[in-house]
């Protein structure tokens, strides 16, 4: 596909089509990138979702930027279209963390790697929450580990939000949680790691995680009832 972007030159080649977004790979300034394009929903009003669009969009790039602000690695934001509703990124060169948890059962990873991995998730979500910035899709699919530094980069930023509410910050970590366990069991206990790093990261961990708890609480019920 030829598409022309501003800044954007050659190909657009598609590699993640979401339900409200499409994910390309392409070159920014000769640079590999990724476009992130947000599209419409048909059932909306055109110029009423053009404008919730750009407001999604605008919002993804300023909890990024705020992130990046607050010490945890994201992606270099190279641009923002309004009008063809995309955001254009660094592309991150490295492996998904869901894609390292998930060898750890087969190859078995080092421990001393899901260690250090854990480790900075926590300390990274420990930073985020306490500059008031819930991610809001924490998964593993969404924390990528760069090559060249081992560093954790996270990314998708297209459901955060900010808030102080301990209850935010907890269901956001809970997400995190639901998705290891279902997802990644084989990891045994890393979970807990993530946890003890938050802690140490986070000077209002105490208040989050009593509310996750309830949180969990309130989970286990759902699934007795369910
Ligand atoms: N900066 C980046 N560098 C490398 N790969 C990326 C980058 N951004 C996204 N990707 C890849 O594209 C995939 C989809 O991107 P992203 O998670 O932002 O979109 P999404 O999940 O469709 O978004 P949403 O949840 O907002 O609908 C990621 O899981 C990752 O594999
Ligand atoms: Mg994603």
């Amino acid at each position: 596909m030829e598409i022309k972007l501003d800044g954007v030159e050659g190909s657009l080649v598609l590699i993640k089509q979401g339900a409200e977004a499409r994910v390309f790979e392409s070159t920014f300034v000769g640079r590999r990138s990724i476009v992130k394009e947000r599209f419409s929903k048909k059932y909306r009003h055109p110029s009423l979702d053009s404008k919730l669009t750009v407001k999604r969009l605008n919002a993804e790039a300023r909890c990024m930027t705020k992130a990046r602000k607050l010490g945890v690695s994201t992606p270099v934001l190279y641009a923002v279209d309004p009008l063809l509703h995309t955001l254009t990124f660094e592309f991150v060169e490295g492996q998904a963390v869901k894609d390292i948890f998930l060898d750890f059962g087969l190859q078995g990873i080092v421990e001393e790697r899901l260690n250090d991995i854990a480790t900075q998730i926590g300390d990274a979500i420990g930073k985020l929450h306490d500059g008031g910035l819930v991610h809001g899709d924490l998964t593993t699919s969404n924390m990528l580990i760069r090559n060249s530094t081992n560093q954790l980069v996270l990314i998708d930023f297209g459901l955060s939000f900010t808030s102080t509410l301990p209850e935010d910050k907890a269901v956001d970590l809970y997400v995190l949680e639901r998705a290891l366990l279902s997802m990644h069991s084989s990891c045994g206990n890393v979970m807990d790691k993530i946890l003890a790093a938050y802690r140490k990261s986070s000077k209002q961990w105490s208040s989050t995680l009593n509310k996750l708890a309830q949180v969990r609480q309130r989970g286990r019920k759902r699934t007795m009832v369910g």
